[in-house]
């Protein structure tokens, strides 16, 4: 991948084009089907360090924060390994207790984000082992850490953050699967897993193949002053990503809230002119998202579904392609960068450089 623009009209968009690309670069030279596991050369941790984990702590800033809140469902559903993720600008100010047991892990696309390596840096001083999940070889968190991932997703211009979060989702999955491969999970299961990261980069070419629907539908969105991004479980930290991207590039007004959280009070905010979009998997949480989606159409709401199949709840909806319930946070916010990129540009923003905001924030 180069820095040429290859004829689209911003790094946002191509960089959002990268993602098939990107994901097979992350999963190239890891897998390991005879074991159903992967090799991460970088982790130093062997299989005896891993099963003497307690506990997963993930920290990151805005978009690879999220990210890791992704990660953390991923290593606790795969390893059952308790596992969190917290903003690192938050963590390092609150005299956290580090525990030796706690494999903490600092998540960056550039590397060099201040809070994120000063909460490195207190972790260290406190002798807890930090691995680092980062995009930048050689950058400063990947050098303060005692090893780590690299997520390959090549060099993201875009001051928005989209390849490099896929990414950074797909590692999270290659680590969930190592730890939990070193513990309960089953060579049927491992290889359940393996198959469906392999999927990735066809079904995100099926994504990206959809992008006339999500223009229009940006079009008809962007007239919105607000709008509503709900989900649970896994569905909830890729609300909380795309409405975190729809802020950065269109300014408009976004809110994310779990779909089971509405009731308690951001239910009175819904009416017409507060469209939601909601993200609706097919897993075992299926028939609770819908019956949200029914609250909200009680209250005349306007819906967008990203689902895997049809909602008739939803005024519409954006169908993307199953993979296994562990990994579908990975797919279900793209047509998601989609729709916050064409929604910027019907308003004409500046989308690779937004207002007030800068690729790295290396100052406190
Ligand atoms: C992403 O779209 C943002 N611009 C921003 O939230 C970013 O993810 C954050 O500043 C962290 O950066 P890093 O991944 O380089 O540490």
């Amino acid at each position: 991948e180069s820095y040429d623009m290859g004829g689209h009209d911003t790094y946002m968009h191509k960089e959002i084009h990268e993602q098939a690309d990107a994901v097979d670069r992350a999963l190239r030279g890891r897998i390991d089907d005879r074991f159903s596991t992967v090799h991460l050369g970088g982790l130093n941790l062997d299989a005896r360090d891993a099963r003497a984990v307690r506990r997963v702590k993930i920290l990151g800033c805005g978009t690879s924060y999220h990210a890791g809140q992704i990660g953390a469902q991923m290593i606790e559903e795969l390893a059952r390994i308790p596992a969190d993720a917290e903003p690192a600008s938050e963590f390092r100010y609150r005299n956290p207790v580090v525990d030796p047991d706690t494999l903490y892990i600092a998540v960056s696309q550039s590397g060099e984000t201040y809070d994120v390596l000063a909460a490195v840096q207190e972790l260290k001083r406190k002798g807890a082992r930090v691995l680092g999940l980062v995009n930048v070889v050689g950058s400063a968190i990947a050098r303060e850490t005692d090893g780590g991932i690299y997520v390959h997703a090549g060099p993201e211009v875009c001051v928005v953050s989209t390849k490099c979060f896929t990414n950074m989702v797909v590692s999270f999955g290659l680590l969930a699967l190592h730890l939990g491969r070193t513990r309960d999970l089953s060579v049927a299961d491992g290889k359940r897993i393996i198959e469906g990261l392999r999927k990735l980069p066809g079904q995100i070419e099926e994504i990206l193949a959809n992008e006339a629907q999500i223009e229009e539908l940006a079009k008809e969105y962007a007239e919105a002053k607000s709008m509503m991004f709900i989900g649970r479980v896994r569905g909830y930290p890729v609300a909380r990503e795309a409405s975190l991207k729809l802020k950065e590039v269109s300014y408009i007004h976004a809110e994310a809230y779990p779909a089971s959280e509405l009731k308690h009070g951001p239910l009175a905010l819904i009416e017409p002119a507060m469209p939601t979009v909601a993200i609706v998997p097919d897993d075992e949480l299926l028939e609770k998202n819908r019956a949200a989606l029914e609250e909200i159409k009680a209250r005349s709401g306007r819906i967008l579904a990203v689902a895997h199949r049809e909602q008739e709840k939803a005024d519409h909806t954006i169908v993307v392609p199953k993979n296994e319930d562990e990994l579908d946070a990975i797919l279900m916010g793209i047509p998601l960068q989609l729709f916050a990129y064409y929604t910027a540009k019907a308003m004409g923003r500046d989308i690779d450089k937004p207002r007030n905001l800068a690729k790295s924030v290396t100052v406190e």
